[in-house]
């Protein structure tokens, strides 16, 4: 296989999106990308490759990460990426706790230090360019990471005014799964969405380790889908509605079944209209 080009980036910065009594880590972290050409729109993801070697002394693989930033940049001056990374942690089967290679790389990385990026890559995620579509976002953890940059470009003052050609009309309705209060990522932000925009901007959060759902047990988003499956099938009904699902690969199996559930309601088959939204490019799904 023939070696990735890789650009050269300095972090910019590096903090922590947790509040206080927060499980794990999970960090915002922004990279100037000027003196190259790498550039990227909302949606894409970008590898990045570790310093060091792996257990056979050859460089580390590339890792891929969701982009967390507009095209614009944090800064808004066309000139940085920022990424949204959960550390990887998990016990093996000597009971030894494990760290994962890039992600620990990225969190514990310092301003100033140099990182091999690569890409962009991903056509998936792409936002619609209609400023009155309809966009549905479930997200569990750090697959807020595009979601958050589809909403700075929609509601975001200095996005705004920096794209006059998208002037966001439409209903964007982000679901968002964390287990705890404390893991919720960006609220600041949407926060100031729902004030400044309450109709256009809603959020609904399920949050798995301090609500239930009706079954008594933990609330993931599929609850929450199942919750608002007549609204959400009629939005879908609606030709500019897209969906986008982000972060757990487990979190499919659920939305599925909740979706499946919903379709027989209204006489619909899920499996039929899934298909129909794929195929028009309408059901979008990017999950690791
Ligand atoms: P590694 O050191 O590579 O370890 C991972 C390996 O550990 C796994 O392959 C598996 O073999 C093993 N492992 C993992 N969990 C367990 C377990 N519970 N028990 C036993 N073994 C286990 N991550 C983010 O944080 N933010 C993002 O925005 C993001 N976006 C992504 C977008 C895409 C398109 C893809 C494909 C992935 C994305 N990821 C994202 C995941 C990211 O690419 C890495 O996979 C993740 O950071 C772990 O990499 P690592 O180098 O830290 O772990
Ligand atoms: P939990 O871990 O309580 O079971 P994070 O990435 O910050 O850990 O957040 C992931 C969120 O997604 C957590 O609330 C987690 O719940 C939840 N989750 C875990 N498994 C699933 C699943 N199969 N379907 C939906 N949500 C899930």
């Amino acid at each position: 296989m023939a070696a990735v080009t890789a650009f050269v980036a300095t972090v910019l910065g590096n903090y922590s999106l947790l509040g206080e009594g927060a499980i794990g880590r999970v960090n915002h972290i922004s990279f100037d990308l000027s003196g190259g050409n790498l550039h990227y729109v909302e949606g894409q993801s970008i590898g990045v490759i570790p310093d060091g070697e792996d257990a056979k002394g050859k460089p580390h693989k590339l890792r891929l990460y969701s982009i967390a930033s507009t095209r614009h940049g944090d800064n808004l001056e066309a000139s940085t990426v920022s990424l949204c990374v959960r550390q990887l942690e998990y016990k093996n089967e000597a009971g030894e706790q494990i760290y994962g290679v890039c992600s620990s790389f990225l969190c514990d990385i310092e301003p100033g230090a140099q990182v091999k990026l690569t890409g962009p890559v991903g056509k998936e995620m792409l936002l619609p360019p209609d400023e009155d579509a309809n966009v549905i976002m479930l997200a569990t953890g750090t697959g807020i990471a595009p979601m958050r940059a589809y909403l700075r470009r929609m509601f975001d003052q200095g996005e705004r005014a920096k794209n006059p050609e998208y002037q966001f009309q439409g209903k964007a309705w982000l679901f968002m799964g964390s287990p705890t209060t404390a893991n919720l990522l960006y609220e600041e932000d949407l926060n100031g969405y729902l004030e400044q925009y309450p109709e256009n901007f809603r959020y609904t959060k399920a949050i798995s380790r301090e609500q239930q759902n009706p079954s008594g047990g933990r609330m993931y988003i599929q609850d929450r889908v199942t919750e608002h499956a007549d609204e959400i099938f009629s939005l879908i009904a609606n030709p500019k509605t897209h969906v986008y699902i982000c972060g757990l690969r487990g979190m499919e199996p659920g939305i599925d079944e909740a979706m499946t559930a919903a379709a027989s309601k209204c006489g619909e088959n899920w499996t039929e209209l899934r298909q129909a939204l794929k195929k028009a490019e309408r059901w979008h799904v990017e999950t690791y």
